[in-house]
Formats: C-alpha cells, structure tokens, sequence
C-alpha cells in the first residue's frame, strides 16, 4: 500500500522498528514514531498497535528531515563555461573581478521574469526534498538593485507557497558590487533596504564582506540601518580573505558568520565565544580551491556550527545535504554525529524554529527514513542518495519508493 502519510486530519501513520537519530547528539537503538495531524505524537520502544498506516523501518535510520540553512538555490542561467576556466587554474575572485562570476547570474536573473523564477525554485526545491530537505533558506542577492532584489524575494515567495518544503527567504542585499554604477551601496542602503523592509519585515539581511566586494565599512552601514529597522543580520565572511568581516558580525551580534575558510584559529575562538553560529559550506572548497573551514577547532572552542549546502551556481553546485555531510566529515574534522546535528537541529534552533529539527513529540513531521542501518553511512557513502523516504508535516513524498 502506498501511504500518503498523516497530512492534517485523516488517518495516522507509524513508523515502526527504527534506529531513531533524534537530531541532538542522542537516539533510541529501536523505536516507533507515530504521526498524527501532521505532529509527531508519540515516540518510544513496543508502542500499542493502532489501525494507522504502518512502515517498517526493519531498523533503519530515521531521522529529523535536513533544514539547510545557506542557499543561493534562487538564479537562472549557466556559469558551465566559467567552471571550465577555474578548472585551467583562474581564480573564483579573478572571474568575479573581469565581470563574470556572481556578475553573469546578476545579469541572467534580470533577464528573467519572476513567474520564470518561481518555476526553476520550484524545480529545486523539488531535488533538494527528493534529497530529504524539509526546511531550506533561499537568498535573494542576484538583482543587485531594488526592482530586481524584489522580484527575486517574490519569486522566493511563490515558490514557496506551492512546495511542501518549508522556504525561509533572506534578503542579500550586498552580494556584489557592479563596475557600472559606483553608487550601489548607497543606493541599497538608502533605497533596497528600506524597500525590502516594507514588503518583507522579518526577512534576513546578508552581505559578502569580500575583496572586490563589500568592505567591512560597507557592510557596517548596512548592518546598523537593518537592525534598526529590526532586520537579523547574516555576513559572508573569510571565504578568501580575512578582512574584518567576522569581527564585524560578532561586535553586531550577527545571527551567523557563514564560509570560514580563511579563518585563524583566533578567530575561531572569538566567533565561538560569542552567540553567532558559525556556518560552514565546505562544497565551496570542494568546488573551488580545496580550502576548507576548521569545523574541529571551531566545535572545540564550544561554537554553534550550522553546515549548509550554500547551493548556487558558481561556488557550490549543489542541492545536497547528504554530500555536505560525507565532505565535512572528510575536511571539516567533524563525525558523521557531529554533522548530523549540524545539519537537524542546529540550523533549527539558528532560524528560530522550535518545532523541528529533532524528533521529539510535538515537533512537525518532518522525518527521513534512510536506506541504512547505520547513520555514519550519511559521512560515509559519497555522491548517491541514502535517502528512503521523506516526510514534510506527515505528509509522504509522493515519488519515493512504497
Ligand atoms: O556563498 N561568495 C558569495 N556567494 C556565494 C557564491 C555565489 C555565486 O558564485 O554565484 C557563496 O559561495
């Protein structure tokens, strides 16, 4: 029998016999989870039997759906041609700076129309469920000026409204500069920002503190007029080079530091001292340059790791969370354990939900049932998909086997 889950009202669901990973560092060797309404109701070893629909785990890994925090998963056209370039040895930065790189998307996505947008969202979101993503962030961040960082945070919107997956748009508002018009950052400041800030209040404010970029200064004004106008504030940081930004983020009380890789271990302790979560993309060093962020030394110091897959189609072409996990735990210096809460219920807590990321009663159903036995097989296996079955708010993607 196909199961169609435990969507609002309608008939139960229990998933029964499984190794259930919490999502907290903890699980239960052997356990039932039962839906109901779209909530996990009950949790526990020999719970009763009930008319509901039943899956048999036959002990098999079942775990919080991902909530990958770090997405660029919004953009239209090909940068296949600049991929071949960095792989005869130009630099990321160098292609950005001959007006290529995050530039050549800028310009694809103001070419294309919102309902356009929408769909190839849509399509992602798609793959990234298919993959057991329940809840993702999109930026905006390809439009570079008010008309166009609009329609991106509207094509977000749309497509969200029509996907299981749960959509949390962020506002990036200084991604880049653009050589044709020397007033961009103040014209964001003084126009996007407050723009964006009517039509989309609680939205995320996020800027690229980068050479050839925005610079610390640029992103503090930024930054100071977001939060005071009550924006949470996101920051890529030390990517390539260490030019402040991290300081920065943590003097504002930034909600996260995102990328790393050019990080001292000084700053990795600073970072973890503070309450923002550090976000590691380690795609981008297995994309770009093989560099990678120090996810053992930033856990050590005690820091709130997140890893995202930072999906997008010039650092990290990507919409898998599976493969960030097998490249962190490789990289990063990170367990298989440690990657896992890094990918449930720490990018939970960092973009304010209580009701996911764990499997806990009470929590939203948004469940994976993996292929394995074993969760370490997520750090372990490269470049397929362990994923069985998915669970969005009890309701069982349609495609997966059953
Ligand atoms: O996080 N580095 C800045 N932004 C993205 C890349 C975006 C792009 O290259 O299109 C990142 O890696």
């Amino acid at each position: 029998m196909r199961d169609q889950g435990s969507g609002v009202g309608g008939q139960g669901l229990v998933i029964r016999g499984a190794r259930v990973v919490v999502g907290d560092g903890t699980f239960l060797p052997r356990a039932d989870v039962h839906v109901k309404d779209g909530l996990i109701s009950a949790v526990g070893a020999h719970t009763p039997v009930t008319s509901d629909t039943i899956i048999e785990a036959w002990g098999r890994v079942l775990m919080p759906g991902f909530v990958d925090a770090h997405t660029h998963a919004l953009w239209a056209g090909s940068r296949l041609d600049e991929f071949e370039k960095m792989r005869r040895g130009t630099p990321y930065l160098d292609i950005l700076a001959a007006g290529g790189g995050i530039l050549s998307t800028v310009r694809a996505v103001r070419e294309t129309s919102e309902a356009r947008l929408a769909d190839y969202l849509r399509r992602r979101l798609e793959i990234m469920l298919h993959d057991g993503t329940t809840t993702v962030e999109v930026k905006s961040g390809y439009g570079l000026t008010t008309e166009h960082e609009l329609k991106m945070l509207r094509a977000i919107a749309r497509a969200a409204q029509d996907s299981p997956v749960t959509v949390v748009p962020t506002a990036l508002l200084g991604h880049a500069l653009d050589p044709e018009r020397p007033t961009l950052v103040d014209d964001v400041i003084n126009e996007t920002l407050p723009a964006v800030h009517a039509e989309f209040p609680g939205v995320a404010i996020d800027a690229f503190c980068e050479t050839g970029a925005w610079t610390v200064d640029d992103c503090r004004r930024l930054f100071e007029k977001a939060s005071a106008l009550g924006h949470a504030v996101r920051l890529h940081a030390n990517q390539f080079n260490r030019l402040g930004g991290l300081e920065l983020a943590v003097e504002l009380g930034a909600l996260s530091v995102d990328h790393l890789e050019a990080t001292s271990p000084g700053d990795l302790i600073h970072l973890a001292e503070s309450s923002t979560f550090g976000v590691m993309l380690p795609v981008a060093g297995f994309h770009t340059d093989g560099r990678y962020a120090d996810g053992r030394a930033f856990l050590d110091a005690g820091g709130k790791l997140v890893l995202a897959t930072n999906c997008n189609p010039g650092s990290a072409p990507t919409s898998s969370v599976p493969f960030v996990v097998a490249v962190a735990v490789r990289h990063l210096g990170v367990t298989a354990a440690e990657a896992i809460q890094a990918v449930t219920s720490r990018p939970a807590e960092m973009l304010g939900f209580t009701d996911r990321g764990r499997i806990a009663v009470g929590c939203r159903a948004d469940l994976v049932l993996l292929r394995h036995a074993d969760e370490r097989m997520l750090g372990y296996e490269v470049g397929g998909n362990p994923v069985d079955r998915v669970w969005c708010g009890g309701k069982a993607d349609e495609r997966m086997s059953g």
